[in-house]
């Protein structure tokens, strides 16, 4: 039986692409005018090797990273996918099945449910994924939209939230990818479908 079905897995596969190199072109952007003194991005993990580099990077993997989030989102909506995988989902499920996985006693014998844990991450990253792109036209296009710019504290503002959307999305990419590594079964769901 497919579990995953093809478009979630070339979805899912292109964003993880998209996402690395809006995040590592990002770190050469911020490193041009750090908004943090103490924080400064190694060349070595950086994308694009200067500004002007690292922006034509950013603004091509920009295209491709909201038309595909948008399929993915909308193809979750219209299949029902969203309702099934994602919901229903409680606060008491959450902190009864963290518990539960801090004891070492979540059980990973069926991979068709995502936990409540799991459940409560994807839509998190989903919903960050929204915020990052957001604030990115912020900064981008602030003069096109000032309602946006203002929604968001100001320009300085929009690349502080940013700043922070981006460093949610590399902690779930980090913790995401231990639990993937746990449960290799999922990885080959996620490219088999099976
Ligand atoms: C920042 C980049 C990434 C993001 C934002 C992301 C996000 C997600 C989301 C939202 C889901 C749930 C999909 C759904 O059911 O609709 C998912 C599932 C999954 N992801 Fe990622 N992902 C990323 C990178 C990766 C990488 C690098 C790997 C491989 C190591 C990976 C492996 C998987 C697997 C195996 C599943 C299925 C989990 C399961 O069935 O239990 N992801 N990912």
């Amino acid at each position: 039986m497919q579990i995953q079905p093809l478009w979630l897995r070339i979805t899912h596969w292109l964003n993880a692409f998209a996402v690395l190199i809006m995040v590592t072109s990002g770190w050469q952007i911020y490193n041009a005018s750090p908004i943090f003194r103490s924080i400064v991005f190694p060349s070595a993990i950086t994308l694009g090797g200067w500004l002007g580099g690292a922006l034509q990077w950013h603004f091509a993997a920009m295209w491709l990273l909201v038309a595909n989030f948008i399929v993915y989102v909308a193809m979750n909506v219209f299949t029902g996918r969203l309702r099934r995988r994602m919901f229903p989902l409680s606060i008491r499920s959450i902190v009864t099945d963290a518990f539960a996985a801090l004891r070492g006693k979540l059980g990973h014998d069926d991979l068709t449910h995502y936990n409540a844990v799991q459940k409560f991450a994807y839509l998190a990253v989903i919903v960050d994924i929204v915020i990052v792109i957001l604030s990115g036209l912020a900064v981008w296009k602030s003069v096109q939209f000032p309602l946006l710019r203002t929604l968001m504290g100001g320009y300085d503002e929009a690349r502080v939230v940013h700043f922070f959307g981006m460093s949610f999305l590399v902690a779930f990419f980090v913790v995401h990818v231990v639990m993937v590594a746990l449960v290799p079964r999922s990885l080959v769901m996620m490219i088999r479908g099976r």
